[in-house]
């Protein structure tokens, strides 16, 4: 991780976090409704690992079976998130009859057809992995993430991801990164970059102790522009060296790039209406001439996170559950990141309670 979360602005709930591992079947979570704000989770794959339990998933002796066991667990998870919740999860692929058999997106249509919104497929590039005997094709070296939401209406921060894994802006959908070496003695780990990733992204810091609704990062635009980049540089030169002002940088930022403009709002509650705006706009594009669109893409930074209720309640850290936790990686990292975690398996890790005392220690 680039950053740590406090540079991301995050807020101080106003309880500590707290995790919970239970022996338990993915699909009959012992937790009540609306009681979890992300699920991240690596499921068994189809016919790869006999796990030895009659319960387990993964042993199906059809792909359409495992992919509906799956979907149904999916609809147990959706019981337990809160309306703003989501689903992390990826899946591997895997050969029948020498030919792939296209899991990830088979189980992506079944989420769909059972209501589910595909939000994104993100590619897992993993930089080295197990040889494979095969001499007439390539080594699998990618696997699948899906970002699963029941609505539209769910907890995202592009912003505090974008800060954490990227340069600020929008990172893309490939992640790129190998296994971490300290496996824990687990063979289907996750790594735990890919945990950072997922809460980083998609697990409020802060939620209403009374009605679970999350505390949202709210952005304010500057006039700083990224002078990584060589035009924005420029373009900052231009002005620094002009006599426009924050009014014009800002009547560009409500105008838009397009002449047409979207300059339809007042811009800024100062006051002004859109022929105001669309002079300073044009007054500014008269200087920059093709810088002028740099500054559409000002940076932006955080001016607070504000409650999305009346509740005056407190608050407490969001809350991940891993239903298939294995050595319990998600609940360690969601530990060290303070953030609360839930964590279900048929088969307890021996050492679980000792690693979260280690992450709580290293927190
Ligand atoms: C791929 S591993 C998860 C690895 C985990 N992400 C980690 O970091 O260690 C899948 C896990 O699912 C568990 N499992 C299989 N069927 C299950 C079921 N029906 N309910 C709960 N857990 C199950 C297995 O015991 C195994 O630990």
């Amino acid at each position: 991780m680039s950053t740590e979360l406090d540079e991301l602005g995050y807020p101080s709930p106003d309880q500590s976090h707290t995790y919970e591992f239970y022996e338990a079947d993915a699909r009959d979570i012992p937790l009540d409704d609306n009681t979890v704000d992300l699920v991240v989770t690596s499921p068994p794959y189809y016919q790869k690992r006999d796990y030895g339990f009659d319960e387990q998933i993964g042993q199906e002796t059809s792909v359409d079976a495992f992919v509906s066991e799956l979907v149904e667990a999916m609809q147990e998870w959706k019981r337990v998130l809160r309306p703003h919740g989501s689903i992390i999860l990826n899946i591997g692929d895997t050969y029948e009859r020498r030919s792939l058999v296209g899991v990830p997106w088979k189980l992506a249509e079944a989420a769909r057809d059972g209501g589910w919104l595909v939000r994104n497929e993100i590619m897992w590039i993993k930089n080295g992995g197990m040889p494979e005997p095969a001499q007439n094709r390539l080594a699998q070296r990618h696997e699948n993430i899906f970002h699963f939401t029941p609505s539209n209406e769910y907890y995202y921060d592009l912003h505090g991801y974008s800060h954490a894994f990227g340069n600020g802006a929008n990172p893309g959908d490939v992640w790129e990164f190998g296994f971490d070496r300290n496996t824990g003695g687990h063979l289907a780990p996750f790594p735990e970059e890919l945990v950072e990733r997922c809460l980083t992204m998609a697990c409020p810091p802060a939620v209403c102790t009374e009605c679970g609704k999350p505390l949202e990062r709210k952005l304010r635009r500057t006039d700083k522009l990224d002078p990584e980049r060589p035009q924005a540089k420029r373009a900052m030169e231009k002005y620094e060296q002009s006599d426009l002002t924050k009014e014009h940088i800002r009547a560009i930022q409500s105008a838009g790039i397009t002449d047409a403009g979207k300059a339809k709002e007042i811009q800024d509650g100062t006051g002004r209406n859109t022929d105001e705006v669309q002079k300073l706009a044009d007054e500014a594009k008269e200087v920059l001439g093709g810088y002028y669109r740099e500054f559409t893409f000002a940076k932006k930074e955080t001016a607070g996170w504000e409650p999305q209720c009346d509740c005056n309640a407190g608050t407490e850290p969001g809350t991940v559950l891993d239903p298939f936790c294995g050595s319990g990686t998600v609940l360690d990292v969601a530990t060290r990141l303070g953030f609360s975690s839930r964590g279900t398996d048929l088969d307890p890790p021996d050492d679980f309670q000792m690693s979260l005392e280690a992450a709580a220690k290293n927190k």
